[in-house]
């Protein structure tokens, strides 16, 4: 069965709708956007039209590929002090040899809307569930979207990051799940574990990594990879295949538009802290 993100995604729009007009301000999203990746274009032009359906205030910033951090972490500092946006995101990848951990971390942390800065993730790893970035929150969307008990389900995640590792563990915890986080380099020798897992999260960024039919019967397997082959865009997962007995989010379609959702919710539930 394929599990699209629209569904999932206008629930919490509606969320975000509500929130925002429970706030006594309007939301405001702030975008930094670093080059000419015609994706990153995409994905942000997608969050501003999604921000201005819902009525919020939004801002790009938009800086060329050659920007400096200096002139980069300028910007976020304007962001920073700007009293109409709540929520500010740099959208990922920034151009190489920038340092991306420099630049999140001149986000001021009461607008960190996508949950990345290092004050952020401390907190949630810290239990402060309310601190869950929006990448993992939109992954436990679509599993609890399925409608299962979780509690004592066995899950693995595939992880092409420490950090987002051990975010998606403590994510999958607090819904009962018995995680279990696979490196890379270990995938090939962890084949059982694998085929008999009930949810699996995997954001790898590996084109096709995974066959359909590697996946035990009922497993909700959570596709948030998303990479380009031959200018096609493809997840973790075969694109093809039967997937008639497990729950399969699609690239694109799947974890993406989820994501936009919970960015929105977020900047909501920061305007609404004013
Ligand atoms: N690039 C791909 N996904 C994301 C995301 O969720 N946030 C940001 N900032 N950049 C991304």
């Amino acid at each position: 069965m394929i599990l699209f993100g629209k569904t999932v995604a206008e629930g919490i729009f509606s969320e975000a709708k509500q929130i925002a007009s429970d706030c006594s301000v309007r939301p405001g999203l702030g975008v930094v956007l670093v080059g000419d990746d015609p994706a990153s274009h995409l994905y942000v032009g997608i969050k501003e039209r999604r921000a201005e359906e819902f009525g919020f205030h939004f801002r790009k910033d938009l800086l060329p590929a050659a920007a400096t951090e200096e002139e980069i972490i300028r910007v976020i500092e304007t962001l920073n002090e700007d009293p109409d946006i709540h929520g500010t995101i740099v959208q990922l990848p920034l151009p190489e040899g920038l340092d991306t951990d420099r630049i999140i971390g001149a986000i001021d942390p009461g607008k960190d809307a996508d949950g990345f800065h290092p004050e952020t993730v401390w907190r949630f790893l810290a239990g402060d569930i309310s601190a869950m970035p929006v990448f993992p929150s939109a992954i436990v969307e679509l599993i609890r979207s399925v409608g299962q008990s979780l509690s004592g389900k066995r899950g693995v995640i595939f992880a092409n990051s420490t950090i987002f590792g051990d975010i998606m563990y403590h994510a999958l915890k607090h819904d009962g799940i018995d995680p279990m986080i696979i490196p890379q380099y270990e995938i090939a020798y962890q084949e059982d574990e694998i085929a008999s897992a009930d949810i699996i999260v995997s954001a790898l960024g590996v084109p096709e990594r995974f066959p359909r039919d590697i996946f035990k019967s009922g497993a909700i397997v959570i596709d948030g990879g998303i990479s380009e082959r031959n200018s096609e865009v493809f997840g973790d997962v075969a694109s093809t295949g039967d997937a008639s007995n497990i729950y399969l989010t699609p690239v694109p379609g799947g974890v993406g538009p989820v994501t936009v959702a919970c960015l929105l919710r977020r900047t909501a539930e920061l305007a609404g802290k004013e």
